[in-house]
């Protein structure tokens, strides 16, 4: 029996992973080089300092602690420049229609992101009233693809792994959704979030009842 639904929030409910991208793209840049695409696919969900230690690994690159400290921080400080534009505008297309859909059968709603400024973008899209549990970057020990975040969203709302669909548009986030017992659905491409119970490639037209017929069908 579902009881909720944790959404991760990057990619998923806003198009913030374009902004990361963009944001890791031109400290890449910075230091002389560049990475793909693909290998952002890597970068969605994993925390900053994880990103920021593939993306040197990408670039061949070593560097201290303290030099670590402060790419980190001038990335941040790009990435807040773009979030810190964002208004309601940018809920991805099918979101709210499909969070009033949980409204009405009654399912509860949650948050789980790896990102510390996960609270500074739900403020800015007017979502933050939506959800019952927030829980991000600042409230775990842990980053995807181990399973805290979602851990730590159920305990709040206390309700069991499996009463939750995990929603996640990252490879790591859907890792983290199995490794915990959640059901997972894949939000985006079936090539990077096959291992998921189901796929969609967005919200649009999208209602609680065809994510429930979906997960059912696949199995
Ligand atoms: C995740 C993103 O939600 O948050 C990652 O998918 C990002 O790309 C991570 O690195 C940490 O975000 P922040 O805002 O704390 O740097
Ligand atoms: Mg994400």
């Amino acid at each position: 029996m579902i009881k909720a639904c944790i959404f991760d929030l990057d990619g998923v409910i806003v198009d913030t992973a374009r902004y990361h991208f963009i944001a890791w793209r031109r400290l890449a840049n910075y230091l002389g080089f560049d990475f793909t695409e693909e290998e952002n696919e890597k970068l969605k969900g994993v925390s900053r300092m994880d990103s920021l230690n593939l993306i040197l690994q990408w670039g061949g690159i070593e560097k201290t602690e303290v030099e670590k400290e402060e790419l980190a921080e001038l990335k941040n400080g790009w990435y807040r420049e773009y979030i810190l534009r964002m208004d309601s505008s940018e809920i991805l297309e099918g979101v709210l229609p499909f969070l009033d859909s949980l409204g009405e059968e009654g399912i509860r709603m949650a948050v789980g992101s790896s990102s510390k400024n996960a609270g500074t973008i739900l403020d800015q899209i007017g979502l933050t009233h939506r959800f019952e549990a927030i829980i991000d970057g600042n409230k775990i020990t842990r980053s995807k693809p181990d399973p805290q975040v979602f851990e730590l969203g159920a305990e709040a709302m206390q309700l069991q792994p499996m009463e939750c669909i995990v929603f996640e548009d990252a490879e790591a986030g859907v890792d983290a959704a199995l490794a915990g017992g959640f059901l997972a659905v894949g939000v985006g491409k079936e090539e990077n979030l096959g291992h998921a119970h189901f796929v969609i490639p967005n919200f649009v037209g999208l209602r609680f009842q065809h994510i429930l017929e979906g997960i059912k069908k696949a199995h």
